[in-house]
């Protein structure tokens, strides 16, 4: 078994689900890593999908997929209630992400931190200037995170004079904050451009009710992406969408390669939105083990404190390093989110991610044997 100190040596990881990195570094396959890094659904993806792919192997690998995506974009706009033109698939939201931040390359951008890094990312390929905005801690119960109300308001705040771009996560990641529909409406009037990233909306109980997709025809300044990644659990297949004005859509399509999203995608991704009771079950899961993994962290480690959140995933904060413990987990081939490449995070955070009870469970035992045997936490 290879020494702690030895597992992540490397540079923390930009993003969750590297079991690829740590099976390397424990000579064993990636599907034996009990993956808490990424947030997808624990028991995806849908049979729906399965079925699909079946069929796609047999019609959709030969020929080029159609370069509008008109059937895939009719489904997803039957959704929303909108027309087709104001929906453009992607590679995954991360593609769209990119496209986005070519339109803010003259603008100010603001990201609030911590937050995802691929906004930065994006940014930083077109050049664009970019400027954190900290999220205000809150102090609860002797507990700090970052406001327990869900959904609770983003406030308006323009620290920059010239034109300039929000960028919303909603829920925030990895913060897990629900932000109210009513206050995002209202920044539409303070900024050139919002942007809001409901990657997560789609596994939140009720959170729906604070989708800001309604409010695109009306605000040429918004643009929404949506990723089929988490709900669908199908982070290998590559699907998201933007929601925005037909017109700056169009400008994207023309840059972009002809066939960014391949036929199996296309055709996997319309099985699954039309797969209504999904979503349900994502929700009941959600809704039972959200609460019980909150409640067992919050009682049988102490050490810990847990970040209220809406998503899939909770934020785990500790007055002493967590690195030790994240070593630990990794040797017991148990994988959670290092934090130290969100902006305003260290080595005193960790997400994890909710995964099915058996599962949680097995976290739970791992991380009280982790917190048992490490001398570091034992005063
Ligand atoms: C907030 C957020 N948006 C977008 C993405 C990327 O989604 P996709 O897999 O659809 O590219 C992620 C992935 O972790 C994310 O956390």
């Amino acid at each position: 078994m290879p020494h702690a100190d030895s597992i992540q040596a490397e540079a923390p990881p930009r993003h969750g689900g590297n079991v690829h990195q740590l099976a390397r570094q424990l000579n064993c396959h990636p599907q034996q890593i009990l993956d808490f890094s990424a947030s997808l659904v624990p028991f995806g993806p849908p049979p729906s999908l399965r079925r699909a792919l079946r069929q796609a192997l047999n019609h959709h690998v030969v020929p080029y997929p159609d370069p509008s995506y008109q059937h895939l974009r009719e489904a997803i706009a039957q959704i929303h209630g909108l027309d087709p033109d104001w929906i453009l698939p992607g590679n995954g939201a991360t593609e769209l992400i990119t496209w986005v931040a070519r339109d803010c390359q003259f603008f100010h951008n603001l990201l609030p931190t911590p937050g995802f890094a691929d906004y930065q990312r994006a940014l930083n390929t077109w050049g664009a200037p970019s400027q954190f905005l900290p999220l205000q801690l809150h102090w609860c119960g002797g507990a700090q995170n970052w406001g327990d109300t869900l959904a609770q308001p983003m406030a308006a705040q323009n620290l920059h004079h010239g034109p300039s771009a929000l960028w919303i996560t909603n829920p925030h990641n990895p913060t897990g904050q629900l932000w109210h529909r009513d206050s995002l409406a209202a920044l539409l009037h303070h900024y050139h451009l919002l942007v809001v990233d409901e990657a997560f909306l789609p596994l939140v109980p009720g959170g729906e009710v604070h989708s800001i997709i309604p409010l695109v025809p009306q605000f040429k300044n918004l643009v929404v992406i949506r990723s089929l990644t988490k709900l669908f659990s199908m982070a290998g297949l590559r699907l998201g969408y933007a929601v925005a004005s037909p017109d700056r859509l169009e400008r994207w399509r023309r840059c972009r390669d002809p066939w960014p999203i391949n036929g199996l995608a296309v055709h996997g991704g319309m099985a699954v939105l039309k797969d209504h009771r999904w979503q349900q079950r994502v929700w009941q899961w959600l809704e039972q083990e959200g609460p019980w993994l909150t409640h067992q962290l919050s009682t049988h480690c102490k050490i810990l404190q847990v970040c209220p959140g809406a998503a899939n995933y909770r934020l785990l904060y500790s007055h002493q390093s967590l690195l030790p413990l994240q070593q630990w987990l990794a040797q017991q081939r148990i994988l959670v989110r290092d934090c130290r490449s969100f902006v305003g995070l260290d080595d005193h955070w960790l997400r994890i991610a909710i995964r099915e009870r058996t599962q949680n469970r097995r976290l739970l035992t791992a991380l009280a044997a982790g917190f048992t045997q490490l001398e570091c936490y034992s005063s």
